[in-house]
């Protein structure tokens, strides 16, 4: 139990690595650029690793991932027919994304990938790229590894059922290859990366609601921008200033579409501090430093409609809840089943195992809070974001939590353990 002599105290600024989902696109649109790109503060981690790799076997010269990466364009018909399988690793970015790119390319690819993202479902890709022209031959259900045969597209009109950065981002990317105009509509807006940053390279893209329109294009400029700092990765430092007994974090840099700031108005609404201050455009992305002060938390409901702008950052909020006052209800969610790991199943598991009062829904999940000390031991499942959300309550004073498999957070915060040591004063 925490006591006046084992506060938990945090401070100091802290830019977190570079955005992942932003990463991958830029990385991607380099690729497909016209001529010699420049990328600031792409991030390095195993996911992105996974991108370039596939990158460089369709014949596109990535260098090593660095804070200042120089990218050579091959165009957007420019990629070169694969040796080898396409290999995904855990990155489900990765796989949709290049799902969609290679369904416009006139020849076939083998997309492969870990145990994790092989069960993970790829029909949601298939399904709109195959009614663009493209074949798609899944070796068991709907997972990878997964051979398309890609080629001549044509134009799409898509109602998506999931609202999905994914979904919506491979549609796009595989019309952009293709040449063909696409519009998507989705029943909720779901992160913004992939138009936002073709509309910077000067590609014809409008957003209407929660409708994407892209119109036929035959090339993309070259892009120099500097990836702002992930916003599911500040988050858990967010929580942790939340939840400490004194001091305050200033997050620097972040992303702040508000397609991914939910966490953000969640952490408010249960009674931190939270306040976005010097918001500006960098490469036509809102970026913002975000303190953050700790505030007595009380339990809240987080709504259907707001789950795609904190889906990634859900773990942490239900770890969050543990330690607030009263009960939170996470409804609408059943895409955290399809996640790096079941993520309703497995954190309402571990939630259990470490002495919290946590219960399953189909949707989502409630968590009751309560002040007892928190012990026992995280199975991970592989899944950095679980890694991740319990070592926040970890930190705790009175909390004894092992974490099975730290490394796990090389898939999206190499340096996340690091940092944590960092902010605790
Ligand atoms: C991502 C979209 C989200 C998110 C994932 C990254 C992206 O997935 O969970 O970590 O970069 O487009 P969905 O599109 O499946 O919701």
């Amino acid at each position: 139990m925490r006591s006046a002599s084992r506060t938990v105290r945090i401070g100091g600024r802290l830019r977190v690595p570079g955005d992942k989902s932003i990463s991958h696109r830029a990385l991607i649109c380099a690729a497909l650029g016209d001529g010699p790109s420049r990328i600031r503060g792409v991030l390095d981690s195993a996911d992105i690793r996974s991108t370039a790799g596939i990158l460089r076997t369709l014949g596109v010269d990535v260098p090593p991932l660095g804070g200042d990466m120089r990218v050579s364009g091959v165009g957007v018909r420019g990629l070169r027919e694969p040796g080898a399988a396409l290999d995904c690793g855990n990155s489900g970015t990765s796989a949709r994304l290049f799902a969609g790119i290679v369904s416009a390319c006139p020849f076939t690819s083998r997309l492969v990938g870990d145990a994790s993202l092989s069960g993970r479902p790829m029909h949601r890709v298939a399904r709109p790229l195959e009614a663009m022209g493209a074949r798609f031959t899944f070796e068991h259900g709907d997972g990878l590894p997964v051979e398309i045969t890609g080629g001549a597209l044509r134009g799409i009109e898509w109602q998506s059922e999931t609202a999905s950065g994914q979904v919506k981002g491979a549609i796009l990317l595989a019309a952009l290859v293709a040449g063909v105009d696409a519009t998507v509509r989705e029943p909720v807006r779901s992160r913004t990366h992939t138009e936002r940053m073709l509309a910077a390279r000067r590609v014809s893209v409008r957003s209407e609601g929660t409708t994407v329109r892209l119109d036929a294009s035959t090339s993309l400029s070259a892009l120099d921008m500097t990836v702002p700092a992930d916003p599911s990765s500040a988050a858990f430092f967010a929580g942790l200033a939340a939840l400490a007994d004194e001091g305050e974090i200033l997050l620097e840099n972040v992303c702040a579409d508000e397609t991914r700031t939910g966490f953000y108005r969640a952490l408010a609404r249960m009674g931190a501090s939270v306040e976005l201050s010097a918001i500006r455009d960098e490469g036509g992305e809102a970026v913002a430093d975000i303190q953050v002060r700790p505030g007595p938390l009380r339990g809240i409901t987080i709504a259907p409609g707001e789950v795609p702008s904190m889906i990634d950052e859900l773990p942490l909020l239900a770890c969050l809840a543990a330690r607030a006052e009263g009960e939170t209800v996470i409804a609408g969610a059943h895409e955290l089943r399809v996640k790096e790991s079941d993520r309703i199943a497995a954190v309402v598991a571990n939630l259990r195992a470490i002495g919290a009062d946590a219960e399953e829904r189909p949707d989502g999940m409630v968590v009751a809070g309560g002040r007892a000390p928190l012990r026992g031991r995280v199975v991970t499942r592989g899944d950095h974001r679980l890694a991740m959300a319990f070592g926040i309550l970890g930190a705790l004073p009175g909390n004894e939590i092992e974490i099975d498999d730290p490394g796990c957070v090389d898939v999206s915060y190499p340096e996340f353990w690091v940092h944590l040591g960092g902010v605790l004063r």
